[in-house]
């Protein structure tokens, strides 16, 4: 869950570039990003995130049965763009974004901004509404090319935040040796008994409920052989865009400067003309 990277992590992005959700959601599936290639100070405008999966697959809950997946993800946007204050959204932008709730990453960091848990059938593809600096009133914003960071993630996790692993991973064997027993638990998972090869003793090793169990009584198995499968049917993935907070002017400019280059043209065209007529005239002596 996003909460378990704002707890945990100050900063969401770390220096090597590695969003931080991947130090738990170990599985890797694509994310995409999509903001306008240039704004202008003081707009809101849409990031739209898109976090596609087969919506019809089913995963391994909690409790060992099996249910939909959510989405979540974290936006990092350069310094100065935040959520765009409600009364600032239009009414499209508004039906496009749906019953979301959007939350900053630290209260005094409002240029990243998380999402999520959310149903993934119905938000696969997340909008956020954003609101561009103003760098006549806000001295840190400057008229440039910023990078624009997103992390997406459809899924239930493989480790919690105490490093204990979910039921959502592959589970392996602790030690070499022999399968002698494997007890079924009442509420689901296994209890696999293994005799050491090496040092003779037992080991036990548990498997909660959801993964399904691959070895079986009297198999000879390695150390770090999986027991079970890989039920982890979601994954992570990360993305980046670019977007120029444009000024007003430059853009004035060059349609001031466009304007000009045609009028010229019509003149040199007229002039042409003039001078075909004078020569039409002097041909006529
Ligand atoms: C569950 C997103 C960071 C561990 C989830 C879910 C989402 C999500 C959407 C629900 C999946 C579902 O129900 O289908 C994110 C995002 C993160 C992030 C966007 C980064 C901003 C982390 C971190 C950890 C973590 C840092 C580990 C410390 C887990 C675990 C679950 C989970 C273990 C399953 C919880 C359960 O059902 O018991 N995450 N997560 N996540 N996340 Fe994350």
């Amino acid at each position: 869950y996003p909460i378990f990277a704002q707890q945990s992590y100050e900063n969401p992005r770390e220096a090597t570039g590695r969003i931080v959700c991947a130090n738990c959601h170990l599985a890797k599936k694509p994310v995409e990003i999509e903001v306008p290639q240039s704004v202008l100070p003081d707009t809101v405008f849409e990031a739209v995130v898109k976090i596609p999966y087969d919506t019809q697959i089913k995963q391994v809950l909690a409790n060992g049965k099996k249910g939909t997946l959510n989405v979540g993800a974290v936006l990092i946007l350069p310094e100065g763009f935040e959520l765009a204050p409600p009364d600032r959204i239009s009414p499209e932008i508004k039906e496009k974004i749906g019953n979301l709730y959007f939350q900053n990453y630290r209260p005094n960091q409002k240029n990243i901004i998380v999402i999520g848990p959310v149903p993934g059938q119905k938000y696969s593809e997340v909008v956020f509404p954003i609101l561009s600096p103003n760098p006549a009133s806000n001295k840190e914003a400057h008229f440039l090319k910023y990078p624009i960071y997103v992390g997406g993630n459809r899924g239930r996790g493989q480790i919690y935040p105490d490093g204990s692993k979910s039921n959502n991973t592959v589970y392996n064997a602790s030690a070499t040796g022999r399968v002698s027993k494997i007890l079924r638990k009442g509420k689901g998972g296994y209890e696999i008994t293994i005799d050491n090869s090496s040092d003779g003793r037992q080991v036990v090793d548990i498997v909660p409920p959801g993964p399904e169990l691959l070895v079986s009584e009297g198999e000879f198995i390695k150390v770090d052989q999986p027991l079970t499968n890989n039920p982890n049917v979601g994954g992570f993935g990360q993305g980046d865009a670019e977007i120029v907070l444009q000024d007003p002017s430059r853009v004035q400019g060059l349609l001031l400067f466009l304007a000009s280059v045609i009028l010229a043209q019509i003149f040199l065209v007229l002039k042409k003309k003039q001078f075909e007529k004078v020569q039409l005239a002097e041909m006529n002596f």
